[in-house]
């Protein structure tokens, strides 16, 4: 049998910064786990418009189709901002995204104990805290037709469609039913069903494939804007939240901050299913590709670390394996290793995004 196949598109910016140290951990499991992967690396964003005049190729975009998991850095930079928006960086991004039908984006919200104090909240409400948001990305108010500006009489009007099928609908469901069974099986879905249609055919669909498909996971349902609420309230309380694609972007953000700083948030998006019964998968850090840092060695490699800790979970099915990459980041936080972005007011000397792969790299010895 051959080794699952990873493909890494390090980007621009900060991205291959990042992306450098995820290379070597991935090595270190190769090493030292016998988890091997065949891993190939390719141009995307800009990187990928200075050698094909394109943010990504039609070959990149083939073996993205093929391979079992795509590692991305970041795109963009001042450097292509006056490109024309059909080459700019961010259009490879998505164009992986739409030709890869990623509907499911996972964006978990994680307080490692040590940069607890980052919180907004206090210490107690979000040590220890494990969530993770999956947020419908490709359909629902952000595409619906009709949409517009239009004139009626003397005023214009700003016209969008919240728009969901039922099979919209059961396929991100089924998609967080699965990452529950990996957790710890439990799901909210979020909606309005008090006032929207497409609330209530939410509400429904998901019950409906908890009942036929997953009635071993514990479901419940709440309006979205209480669960905005008891996300800063009591955000212990959750594991697996579903929601819709304008809910989860406000939602996945405001679970983000949590827990502290950009440099520190993974990200996942899931599609269907292949016969191996993997979903097609893009793992990418949460923040952007950082010119205000490029090329100084300050960047915080952990959001990319962890992406590819999901990578392991919910790809890979080695969810032992993620758990040691997450407990070796959570040792170094915890004996006060800090990249730049993660010193307090206090002070102290910043390791540099490869210190910082060394550290990481000891614990998981
Ligand atoms: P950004 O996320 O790149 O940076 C925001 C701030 O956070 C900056 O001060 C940066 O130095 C800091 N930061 C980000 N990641 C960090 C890390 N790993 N370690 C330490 N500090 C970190 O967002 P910004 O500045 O709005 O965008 C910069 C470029 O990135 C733009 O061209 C934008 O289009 C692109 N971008 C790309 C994304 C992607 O590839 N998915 C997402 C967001 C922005
Ligand atoms: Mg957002």
């Amino acid at each position: 049998m051959s080794n699952p196949s990873i493909l890494i598109l390090p980007g621009d910016g900060i991205g291959p910064e990042v992306m450098a140290q995820v290379t070597r951990i991935i090595d270190w499991f190769g090493d030292k786990r016998d988890l091997k992967f065949d891993v190939e690396t390719d141009l995307v964003g800009g990187a990928a418009y200075d050698k094909h005049g394109v943010p990504l190729s039609d070959e990149t975009m083939a073996r993205a189709m093929e391979v079992d998991a795509v590692l991305l850095g970041a795109v963009g930079g001042p450097k292509y901002d006056n490109l024309d928006f059909s080459v700019k960086p961010e259009r490879g991004l998505l164009r992986l995204r739409k030709e890869m039908d990623l509907f499911s984006n996972l964006r978990p919200a994680q307080c490692f104990d040590a940069l607890a104090d980052f919180s907004s909240l206090k210490k107690d409400i979000v040590s220890g805290l494990d969530i993770m948001i999956v947020r419908e990305l490709t359909s629902g108010v952000y595409f619906g037709e009709p949409r517009g500006i239009h004139k009626e009489g003397n005023e214009r009007v700003g016209v969008n469609t919240q728009r969901y099928t039922e099979s919209e609908i059961a396929r991100v469901a089924r998609s967080a039913f699965e990452l529950a069974r990996k957790r710890s099986n439990k799901v909210c879905s979020m909606e309005k069903a008090n006032v929207m249609e497409s609330g209530i055919l939410w509400r429904d669909v998901v019950q409906e494939i908890h009942d036929a498909e997953y009635p071993d996971v514990e479901l419940s349902h709440m309006y979205a804007d209480n669960g905005a609420m008891q996300l800063v309230r009591a955000p212990k309380q959750f594991d697996v939240i579903v929601t819709d694609n304008l809910f989860g972007d406000v939602l996945s953000d405001c679970a983000a901050m949590l827990t502290g700083s950009l440099g520190m948030l993974p990200s996942a998006s899931l599609g269907l299913p292949n016969a191996e019964g993997r979903p097609k998968a893009l793992y990418e850090p949460v923040h952007g590709s950082a010119p205000d840092i490029t090329g100084q060695g300050k960047a915080n490699p952990i959001a990319c670390i962890l992406s590819f800790a999901m990578a392991l979970r919910y790809s890979f099915d080695e969810g032992e394996e993620a758990t040691r990459l997450e407990k070796a980041v959570e040792k170094v936080l915890a004996d006060g290793v800090r990249t730049a972005d993660l010193m307090g007011p206090d002070g102290g000397t910043p390791v540099s995004t490869t210190e910082m792969g060394d550290v990481i790299l000891a614990a998981l010895d």
